[in-house]
């Protein structure tokens, strides 16, 4: 393990020919399980590092652009606070209205304009297929942290993470995981389904009928031949799972609100209904919750979900760390 005192004896070395040196991360099917476990070796190092020494100077002298064009608490803050633990700096555009993009600059103009002062770009946008649009103009790493209902591949690698440091990373194959909630525009589930199939896990899909995992999802997943089976009640499920992993339901991509309203409380996790479940289970959330989990579970030791925010801060750390050539 690197000694606290000085960043010279990081195991972290900087290497233009690494792997993922300038590289974009847009969608998780870049990862092989290798990868994987290469991320997470960097972002257990990163925990360690931030409990002893708190910030340090891997990426001192290089510059993050953090680009919302939609709303977002742990996405933006944990990679600002990420870049800024490694020595280096953001410049946030939070708040798209007040930028350029208000007087109609388009996306890859704005890339192109951050690029000139960044080294490496997160962007969320609305649209699917976006971060790959803003990838082909920029010549800088373009980390993508949400494309509409597309995917959000580091919160899977955070997501997966956390199911390592909680449960053991030698217990996943065979694991029973259970998504819940708004599968179709869920984009969390979308990238962690396709990064779980990496592994010999058993998924279960729990949602109500319009709101099922995309197709093209599941088969993408059933080319990895891993089982996975849709439920419209957790009761048949809940017993046999390791991971119960809760969405919220996605308000702002429906197109009639008459749906959102029909299926918005259709599950909510209390302590009555988790008696059924496992002692040793996690359930984790993306956040933000609406509702979907209750506050009187907070307190049981299977809530990962406020850690697994945690994990977030080390893994992308890590991906910082690797697209700029110094993991
Ligand atoms: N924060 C996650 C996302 O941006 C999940 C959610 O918003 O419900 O996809
Ligand atoms: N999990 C997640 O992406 O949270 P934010 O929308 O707050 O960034």
């Amino acid at each position: 393990m690197p000694t606290p005192s000085s960043s010279q004896h990081l195991p972290f070395g900087e290497n233009k020919n690494a792997e993922w040196y300038g590289k974009d991360i847009i969608s998780v099917k870049q990862f092989k399980r290798e990868d994987l476990e290469y991320v997470f070796g960097v972002a257990h190092e990163m925990r360690g590092m931030v409990e002893r020494v708190g910030t340090f100077d891997l990426l001192k002298g290089k510059i993050l652009a953090n680009l919302f064009y939609e709303p977002s608490t742990r996405t933006s803050s944990s990679f600002t606070a990420a870049m800024e633990r490694l020595g280096g700096s953001v410049i946030p555009i939070n708040e798209v209205k007040y930028s350029s993009v208000t007087k109609g600059e388009s996306l890859p103009d704005t890339v192109r304009t951050l690029e000139s002062y960044a080294d490496v770009i997160v962007l969320r946008h609305p649209e699917t297929g976006s971060a790959a649009i803003a990838a082909k103009a920029a010549r800088k790493p373009v980390i993508n942290a949400g494309d509409g209902t597309g995917e959000h591949p580091t919160q899977a690698l955070l997501d997966t993470f956390t199911i390592f440091e909680e449960l053991g990373a030698g217990l996943i194959d065979g694991m029973t995981v259970t998504m819940l909630g708004d599968l179709k525009y869920g984009r969390t589930v979308h990238s962690l389904a396709r990064l779980l199939s990496l592994y010999k896990v058993r998924l279960n899909y729990v949602s109500p009928d319009i709101l099922r995992m995309p197709k093209e999802v599941m088969d993408e997943v059933a080319e990895k031949n891993i089982p996975q089976a849709e439920f419209s009640s957790l009761e048949k499920v809940l017993s046999e799972t390791d991971v119960l992993y809760v969405t919220r339901v996605q308000k702002e991509r429906f197109e009639d609100p008459a749906d959102y309203e029909k299926v918005k409380g259709a599950y909510v996790i209390d302590p009555a209904i988790m008696k059924a479940a496992k002692k040793d289970m996690i359930v984790m959330h993306p956040l933000p919750r609406v509702g979907e989990i209750s506050t009187d579970f907070d307190d049981d030791p299977r809530a990962a979900y406020f850690r697994q925010m945690e994990y977030g801060l080390y893994v992308r750390m890590a991906l910082l760390a690797m697209v700029l050539g110094k993991a």
